[in-house]
């Protein structure tokens, strides 16, 4: 026995859940402000062009699992769970426009207040794409106030952002790259898995602005990826290069290119090769003639981020400090000072007034060569000065700790309640 399910909103994301979920067996109560929108699906025809989506709804209706209204508040007594799917387009700022989000969360707060009580609260499914902080700031108080109580007994609400595509959206309702689930509680909106009985995808429950924040990032990252396909295929196709067969090379590799590494949020890049091959690249799109923001950008966004912790540094424990840098070369298991961002912030900690002690057990100055041992000089202060080999006496009076990169067992050798900034994780707390 399907779910009896209201939809609000019948435009892509609405429609299409809408003919899928009818496909699943559920009955569906489709809901929108503009008057075709209902009288096409209450007719059981679809208000937009997705492929697969019309046949849905038909069937459906044929069935008479489908119906259509313009107020969603007589039906709310009848249904298991309203999926939120109205528009947010973007205003003339870049913000999200939230009024259509706002009003329904308004009639459903006035609905679930004469809706009489039953055994299960009604399950609220915002499913409209929007920015990190509405569902605490903005649709949790709006329902409070106008039911007149918290969720808990009458309603209860989960954010479960969309991921399909146009055009390929039913094939994408069924094979989604995962579930996530924003909610109150881990756990505590599980029953919005009836829906996805059958499809397999990894399933994340996880705090409500964590769920808001994935959904723009997943899309910044993919407008992120054509942008730089398309500044690495003009750099090509401008030296006559073939730019798909770079592509195949540069896709195939699966190791460090198209995989996780290079992407958690972190330190700085350094190290003697991406800082000087990204020069090197950019050198190349001068030479050519060609503005290639998203890797210019790239450079810029390192010299920020260094700035960006910097700052952090100095609002977890302003000059003097005393501070405790963990980590001076450009990464663990290498002494290579050359562009490391720890020495660069180590010089920056330096600048702003700190008392200072550097721990790298990956470093003995005695030992250094080459270029390696010239970078070494230019920074003798810190490594004269600053450096120390007994990592309990350099923590000894610290006022936080700052780890630069991961060094096995350091954690549990500093002082208990030594405060650590994780810049291998851009977090904080208690080492
Ligand atoms: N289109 C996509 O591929 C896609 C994919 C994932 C997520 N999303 C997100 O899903 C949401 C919906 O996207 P869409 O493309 O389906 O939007 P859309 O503009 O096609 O449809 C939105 C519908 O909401 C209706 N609506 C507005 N106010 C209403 C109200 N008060 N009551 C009832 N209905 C109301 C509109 O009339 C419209 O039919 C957006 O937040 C979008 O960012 C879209």
């Amino acid at each position: 026995m399907g779910l009896a399910i209201g939809i609000l909103g019948l435009g892509y994301v609405g429609t299409t859940t809408a003919a899928c979920l009818l496909r699943d067996g559920h009955r569906v109560v489709g809901v929108d402000v503009n008057p075709e929108k209902v009288a096409a699906i209450g007719e059981g025809r679809s208000p937009v062009v997705e492929p697969g989506v019309a046949e849905l709804l038909a069937a459906g209706a044929r069935e008479g699992r489908l119906s259509s209204t313009a107020d969603i508040g007589p039906h709310l007594d009848r249904l298991d769970m309203v999926l939120i799917c109205v528009g947010t387009p973007s205003r003339a700022d870049g913000k999200l426009e939230m009024t259509h989000l706002l009003e329904v969360t308004r009639q459903l707060g006035r609905g679930l207040r004469e809706r009489a009580p039953t055994g299960e609260p009604l399950l609220l499914v915002y499913r409209s794409t929007m920015p990190p902080g509405t569902m605490e700031r903005l649709v949790l108080p709006t329902l409070a106030k106008l039911v007149g109580e918290g969720p808990g007994r009458r309603y209860e609400v989960a954010f479960n952002p969309e991921f399909l595509r146009e055009s390929t959206a039913v094939e994408d309702y069924y094979a989604p790259p995962k579930i996530v689930i924003g909610e109150r509680e881990k756990g505590i909106t599980r029953r919005l898995l009836g829906i996805y009985d059958g499809i397999e995808a990894p399933l994340f429950e996880v705090p409500f602005a964590v769920a808001e924040m994935v959904k723009f990032v997943d899309n910044s990252f993919h407008a992120l990826k054509v942008a730089f396909g398309n500044e690495i295929g003009r750099i090509c196709a401008s030296r006559g290069i073939d730019p798909q067969a770079v592509a195949d090379i540069f896709l195939a590799d699966t190791k460090l290119n198209i995989s996780p590494v290079y992407l958690r949020p972190g330190g700085p890049f350094g190290g003697s090769c991406l800082p000087k091959d990204l020069s090197a690249m950019l050198a190349l799109a001068r030479e050519s003639g060609l503005a290639v923001p998203v890797l210019a950008g790239a450079k810029e966004s390192n010299g920020l981020h260094l700035a960006w912790i910097a700052q952090r540094i100095r609002e977890l424990a302003p000059p003097p400090g005393p501070l405790l840098l963990l980590g001076l070369s450009f990464k663990s298991g290498t002494d290579d000072l050359r562009n490391s961002p720890l020495l660069d912030l180590a010089s920056l900690l330096l600048d702003a007034g700190y008392e200072l002690d550097v721990y790298d057990p990956d470093l003995d100055p005695d030992r250094l060569v080459g270029v390696n041992f010239a970078v070494a000089l230019e920074h003798q202060e810190i490594l004269l000065a600053h450096l120390r080999r007994d990592l309990e006496r350099a923590a000894d009076g610290a006022r936080l700790a700052v780890l630069g990169k991961p060094i096995p067992g350091v954690r549990e050798r500093l002082p208990a309640g030594l405060p650590l900034f994780d810049i291998t994780r851009l977090r904080h707390g208690d080492g």
